[in-house]
């Protein structure tokens, strides 16, 4: 039987599981800036979900802002390290290790998603997951998103270099139609999260509620 060799995208659990395997912190331990400049929107007590929350950084920080947090991953060695940092700063989150179309989502549970550089996702596997992000908000519950605009393929200093997995301020818009949008902006900046998301990076960022 022929078949074609696997890819970032068609093993990812094994791409991103040896990525993780070194000791450092591939993205860093502190939270994705964006996520850290607008998480006010959430209030201690409430429930969010990390997505595809790789090594922790995010959920373990929105834990310790006093949230209480679910958090899923497909890398095992990912989530290993996630749970390590989480004991590290004496917090706790609910992780697990799964794709992100088997995660069980339950149905407007959330008041908030923070979904940081989720930009594996093809357009068909991009459409399911912000049909996902959006069931399982409640009325009134936030989504914080922040990736990477197609000018990023000129600075090559993270994300995938696939155009169709990046995120255009005028696609978002549309996806996000039946969204209130609080804030969306394409911007570039200088990140310094960790060596896989580092230097000069053409970022967008979105906040916005279900309705
Ligand atoms: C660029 S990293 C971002 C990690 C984290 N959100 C952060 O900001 O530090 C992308 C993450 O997506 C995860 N991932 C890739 N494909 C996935 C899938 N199909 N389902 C769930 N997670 C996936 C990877 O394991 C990795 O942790």
């Amino acid at each position: 039987m022929n078949s074609l060799p696997p890819t970032p995208f068609t093993d990812a659990a094994d791409t991103w599981n040896r990525r993780f395997e070194a000791e450092a912190y591939c993205f860093g331990t502190e939270p994705n800036a964006w996520l850290r400049e607008h998480a006010g929107v959430w209030q201690p007590g409430q429930r969010v979900l990390c997505v595809a929350d790789g090594e922790g950084r995010n959920s373990v920080w929105l834990a310790g802002q006093g949230l209480r947090v679910d958090a899923f991953d497909v890398a095992s060695v990912g989530v290993a390290k996630a749970r390590a940092l989480a004991e590290k700063n004496g917090v706790s989150v609910n992780f697990s290790v799964t794709d992100c179309d088997a995660y069980l989502w339950p149905q407007s549970a959330y008041d908030g998603v923070a979904a940081i550089f989720v930009q594996f996702a093809d357009p068909a596997m991009r459409e399911r997951l912000f049909a996902h992000i959006k069931h399982c908000l409640k009325p009134g519950g936030t989504l914080l998103l922040q990736g990477y605009t197609p000018k990023q393929l000129d600075y090559k200093t993270g994300g995938p270099p696939q155009v169709t997995h990046l995120y255009t301020e005028a696609m978002l818009r549309e996806a996000f139609a039946d969204f209130e949008v609080i804030e969306l902006h394409e911007y570039e900046a200088e990140l310094t999260e960790g060596d896989h998301h580092h230097g000069r990076s053409a970022l967008i960022g979105l906040v916005a509620r279900r309705r």
